[in-house]
């Protein structure tokens, strides 16, 4: 797709004068009035220094107007919930074709077919990341390649073309430098990047869509889950299943997280924070909780349920393994037992939204296991602290993690 200049027009509000930023073909395009008129005012002096960072770190259009205005935003409050910033990052391609280029363009509502294969079919993936202000005023990104090769791999599974790992790369960073005044200052959350991958093009009859689109938004975030950084409480389900196997439980597609919806919703209706499923042939072994993998602590070994298609491969479960090796204990990535869950020191769950979250107490067949007189583990602690550490840049990135935006 060819890259449009920026067209601009002019208007005083209060006094300053202010320029429109109307974007580029995308937002030209007729289909796309509901997005033109959503369009944001932003001061006609913003600073240059953004644009030129953004020219300099990604291909994107250099005359990109970025706000300098600071975020009135309560940052001490911030939960995990859908805060509006100013771009989001737009690429399109068909079937059958490789992804060439994208564009950012006002963050908004996007038109869509109803007969897309995304909204029909469920053709589509996501992933998540998250980037970190540090002291600073460098931005850092977390083990961002990891989350390209695994939507590369969804890709795969879902007949979906997908953007190369440096295509991702560059929308992820142009995306969060373009919303760089959303990112939380240090120690009171992150931007939480969120790359969509779906069949955009029309089809009636089962079949992969002829257009897919790429997208990425962003949002500031804080906890997770309601409790914050307290232990939550799960809930064994042993009727319904979040996977099977040869199914797609172990790709991040957006129809696992419909499926998880119904159990969810009835585990919180009785005070639970989540569930956690086990696995559908043998009802035996752990899988892992509605939006995080599961660890078993048990003196100094950990253990978590290996991946075998039904377990989505967490980057933070991957980056936990390595991180608890270095600190001395002995993991293990094998099928993991209920009665090993129920017997264990400790238990902790994984996820780029979670982060390292403690499980206070596991719910199995009525019968409520609690670990811990009270508070957070002290394992759970360790490697939330060793993992928190390296994302904030606080601690030596030895393993070559961290991707510095600027
Ligand atoms: C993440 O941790 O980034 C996820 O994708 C889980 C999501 C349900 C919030």
């Amino acid at each position: 797709m060819e890259t449009a200049a920026v067209l601009s027009n002019t208007a005083t509000v209060a006094g300053r004068r202010l320029v429109r930023d109307t974007g580029g073909l995308l937002l030209r395009h007729p289909a796309n009035k509901k997005l033109r008129n959503q369009l944001r005012f932003t001061p006609v002096n913003a600073p240059t220094t953004y644009r030129s960072v953004i020219a300099r770190a990604v291909e994107v259009d250099s005359s990109l107007s970025v706000p300098s205005e600071t975020v009135d935003l309560n940052w001490d409050n911030l939960g995990f919930g859908l805060v509006h910033t100013d771009y989001m990052y737009v690429m399109k391609c068909s079937l059958g074709e490789s992804f060439t280029k994208g564009e950012l363009v006002p963050f908004g509502n996007i038109e869509i077919n109803p007969s897309a294969g995304v909204l029909n079919y469920g053709q589509g993936l996501f992933e998540g990341l998250k980037a970190y202000r540090k002291e600073d005023g460098n931005v850092l990104l977390f083990r961002p390649e990891e989350n390209a090769k695994r939507m590369i791999a969804g890709s795969e599974r879902m007949c979906m073309p997908s953007p190369s790992v440096d295509q991702f790369m560059q929308a992820v960073k142009a995306t969060v430098l373009a919303n760089e005044r959303w990112i939380p200052p240090p120690g009171k959350g992150s931007l939480y990047i969120r790359p969509l991958l779906m069949g955009s093009g029309s089809v009636l009859g089962l079949a992969p869509a002829p257009e897919y689109t790429f997208l990425v938004y962003v949002s500031p975030v804080g906890n997770y889950f309601k409790e914050g950084l307290s232990p939550i409480n799960l809930v064994v389900e042993t009727e319904m299943h979040r996977a099977t196997p040869g199914g797609t439980g172990g790709v991040k597609t957006i129809g696992n997280y419909a499926a998880v919806l119904k159990a969810q919703g009835a585990a919180k209706a009785k005070g639970y924070s989540d569930v956690l499923y086990l696995d559908s042939t043998h009802k035996k072994y752990l899988e892992e909780v509605s939006s995080c993998n599961i660890f078993v602590v048990k003196g100094n070994t950990i253990s978590t349920p290996d991946i075998k298609g039904t377990i989505l491969p967490g980057i933070t479960r991957k980056s936990i393994i390595d991180v608890a090796r270095d600190q001395g204990f002995e993991v293990f990535e094998k099928p993991v037992t209920v009665d090993e869950l129920l017997d264990a020191d400790e238990v902790f769950c994984t996820g780029t939204a979670v982060v390292v979250s403690p499980v206070g107490s596991i719910t199995y067949l009525g019968k409520r296991v609690a670990y811990g007189s009270s508070g957070v583990g002290l394992v759970s602690q360790q490697l939330y602290s060793g993992l928190t550490r390296l994302q904030m840049g606080l601690a030596d990135d030895k393993m070559g993690w961290i991707v510095e935006l600027k």
